[in-house]
This record gives C-alpha cells, structure tokens and sequence, in this order.
C-alpha cells in the first residue's frame, strides 16, 4: 500500500515510525514531514496542508492507496471530504464530523440531544447576559469561547471576579459575534481516551494522560503538552466500559444517523468525577505527545487499522495493546510556550536511543547538512517503554540526560499520577 500522512510534528513521527513496521507498506510519503520522519518516508515540503488541490495531484501522481492526517485543521477545513470525493481512503474525518473538535457548541448540543455525560452548560451571544449567568451560578466556573482556539478559548475561573472578567476577555477571544459557552466546573483527574470509529463500529485504542503545564509541579504557563504516560491506571476497565457505552457509542451512533459517520480516532478528553466518566471535549486526532505513547505501546499492524478504519471495515479486527507501560517527556526550546530562537544544535539522540526501549521522535527539528537544529518550541519526544512506568520514566529520563542540547528544557515529573497511587 502506498501512504500519505500529513503533518509534521511528533504525533507524525510515531506513526510513521509504527506505519514503517507494516508489511503491506510499499511506499510512505509525508507532508511535509521532518527530518526524523524522512527515516521512514520521502518527504515533500513544498505543499501547504491549506491547499487540498495539490494534494489531490499529489495523490493521484503517487497512486496513494490512503492518507493518513495528522492534525486538526485540515480536517475541519474538508481535506477529508474532498479526498473522498476522489476516491481516495481517509483516515480522518469529514467536515461535519469533525465539528466535534472544531466547535465546542456542536459537541454540547449532540451530548445534549443524545444525554451523553458532560458539564452542565449555557450559551450566550452577549456578555451582560452572561455576567447576570455567572452572577447567578457562583464559582468555580468555566468560561469557553467557540471555534478551534488551539486550547486558549478556555478559561476556568476558580473566584467570581475571576469569572465576569473572563467573560470579556473570552468574547475578546473569539470572532466578532460569537456566542460564548458557560459551563458547570467538573472536579475530578482527566485521562484521555482513545478510540477507533469506522462510521459504525468502535475499537478502544487506550487511555493516556498528559501535562499541560510548563514546569514541574504543574505549574507554569498552558503549553500543547509537556509529556505524557500510557496507560492511565486511573481509567479500569468499569470506567472504560462506562465511557464507551455513555459517551463514544452514542457519538458515533449519532453521527452515523446524521450521515455524517466518523471515521478515524476520536480522542475523548474526559473527566472521572465522583458520578463516572464525563466528556470534557472531544478532538478528532491522536493527541500529541499521547500518540507518541499509544504507538510504543501498540502491538500490531498499525497500517491495517488505519486502512480498516477508512474503509468501514473495522468489524472483525482487534486493536491490542502490550500491557507495558510507555512515557514521553518533552523536551522544547527554553523560553517555550512564549518567545524562543530557533536554530540551536542538538547531539546525542543516537546515544540516547542506545537506552533500553527509548525511540526519540522529532517534534520540532530541522537538517543544516549533517547537523541536527532546534526548529520550534516542542522538538524532541523522548519516549521510553518498560514493564512499568517507573522503569519506563527512569529509562526515558536516562535518555533525556544523553541529549547534548543546552539550549532545550524537560519537565522532571512526567507521569507523578500514576507514580503517586
Ligand atoms: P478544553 O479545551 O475544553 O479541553 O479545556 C481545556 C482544559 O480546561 C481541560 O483540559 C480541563 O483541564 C479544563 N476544563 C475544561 N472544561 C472543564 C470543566 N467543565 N470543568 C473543569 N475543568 C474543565
Ligand atoms: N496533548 C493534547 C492534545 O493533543 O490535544
């Protein structure tokens, strides 16, 4: 089979890394990919992910069999529907389908009409509207704006003044005449959950949990994630039977009857409160780092799922993952997630993979002949596989400490939840 996957993160160097363990792969192409994507792949650089008429040529030039999408907003732009209207398999959903990341506003009202578990919710067009809501429901509370924010629409405000003035900023956030989202505050541990979704048929692709926050100790600025573990011991079978009967099918079901079936991995990002599993979002992707994780861990032909998912031919197939425990820790340009330089050289990822277990992918990296540059906030993912997550973390830091890379920073903490229980 000849692939196209798009995207260029560290989320698409583990799936190409695991699409490369496939048999029935003949050929891997990546758009635009990245230098440790190119191990794997040919790399083509020169077409944006915006512009969906040259990935149709692009396909029909290297007789692509399926593409594979990496990231959220091709998805939500259509690359899906198009590509299917040309007759080629997706892994990733359509338009409509992928509303469920693209718009908060969407994935409420389907829980609404389907009483699938979520925050108890308002939606209001105008900020004294929402003052007088706030006003009557207190703190803590949660404030949302609309439409894909790359994770900076949300504010979760713990005082009431905190609340009413997160009303303005967060119509300031959004775009002119858009309706804000006031939600009921969930206490609980979030664990994210994976599943594959062919249209009709659901196969749990595991649980994971990742770190937000900058610095140690979650603290620190919001980042697109510092590290992440699998699986998440918090999340038992109960509470992933629970998750799948009240949340996911339901979903999948609902948008099958809408003839707009998912397919591809739907990443549920839930809260395990006192009541049972609640659906905090959903994205329409593998997380990143999590899929860095949920690869290490997966035992078996990752090309066949993908391929299966994309065709509705899902029934039938099992999606098995070793009982081991995998870890990711990020390491990003110091100064990440404000201003940071680009261009900084990194050595010793060939000495840091020498550690039992550990693959380091590419986040952020780019070639200057033989050297090896920093090329963004997030750039390396070293990830670690062991018996269990203690292990898992003292080989992925073991590695880490083989990185000769005096301008990059880690978190020392990753995976503290599963460690502290
Ligand atoms: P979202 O972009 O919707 O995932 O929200 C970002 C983060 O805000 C989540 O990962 C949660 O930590 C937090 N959050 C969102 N909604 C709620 C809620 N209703 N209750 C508590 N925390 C929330
Ligand atoms: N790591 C969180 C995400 O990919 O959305």
């Amino acid at each position: 089979m000849r692939v196209l996957l798009l995207g260029s993160g560290g989320r698409e160097h583990a799936l190409a890394w695991k699409l490369a363990q496939s048999p029935a792969l003949d050929a891997l192409i990546a758009l635009p990919g990245n230098p440790g994507i190119a191990e794997y792949a040919r790399c083509v650089p020169s077409i944006p992910l915006t512009d969906h008429d040259a990935i149709v040529t692009l396909c029909g030039a290297e007789r692509i069999d399926l593409v594979v999408v990496g990231p959220e907003a091709p998805l939500v732009d259509g690359i899906a529907d198009r590509l299917v209207a040309e007759g080629i398999p997706v892994f990733g959903p359509g338009r409509v389908a992928a509303q469920l990341e693209g718009s908060k506003l969407f994935t409420k009202e389907l829980c609404r009409q389907h009483d699938i578990p979520t925050a108890a919710f308002g939606r209001f067009a105008d900020a004294e509207a929402a003052r007088a809501f706030v006003r009557r429901q207190g703190a803590p509370i949660v404030l949302k704006a609309d439409g894909l924010m790359a994770g900076k629409g949300v504010v979760v405000a713990m005082t009431l003044d905190e609340a009413l003035a997160a009303v303005d900023e967060v119509f300031a956030m959004g775009e002119i005449g858009t309706e804000i989202l006031i939600e009921e505050f969930l206490e609980g541990e979030e664990v994210s959950f994976f599943c594959l979704v062919d249209g009709e048929t659901v196969l749990p692709f595991g649980s994971a949990q990742d770190h937000k926050r900058a610095f140690d100790g979650d603290e620190g600025p919001n980042t697109g994630g510092m590290g992440a573990y699998s699986p998440a011991p918090v999340f038992t079978p109960e509470l992933e039977r629970r998750a799948l009967s009240e949340i996911i099918k339901p979903t999948a079901r609902a948008l099958a009857d809408a003839a707009s079936p998912y397919r591809g991995v739907l990443f549920a990002g839930l809260m395990i409160t006192a009541e049972g599993p609640k659906l905090i979002e959903y994205n329409v992707r593998f997380g990143d780092p999590e899929c860095q994780v949920l690869m290490t861990r997966l035992d078996g032909d990752l090309l066949e799922l993908l391929h299966a998912t994309a065709a509705g031919r899902l029934d039938g197939h099992a999606v098995r993952m070793r009982p081991e425990a995998a870890i990711t820790v990020v390491m990003a340009t110091r100064g990440y997630p404000g201003d940071y330089g680009k261009g900084s050289q990194i050595r010793g990822i060939a000495e840091a993979e020498t550690v039992e277990g550990v693959h380091v992918f590419h986040a952020g990296t780019k070639l200057d002949g033989e050297k090896l540059l920093a090329n963004g906030g997030r750039v390396l993912n070293v990830t670690a596989q062991a018996p269990n997550v203690e292990e898992a973390r003292s080989r992925a830091y073991a590695a880490v400490d083989r990185i000769d890379w005096p301008e990059g920073f880690c978190r020392r903490d990753i995976a503290w939840r599963a460690l502290a229980r």
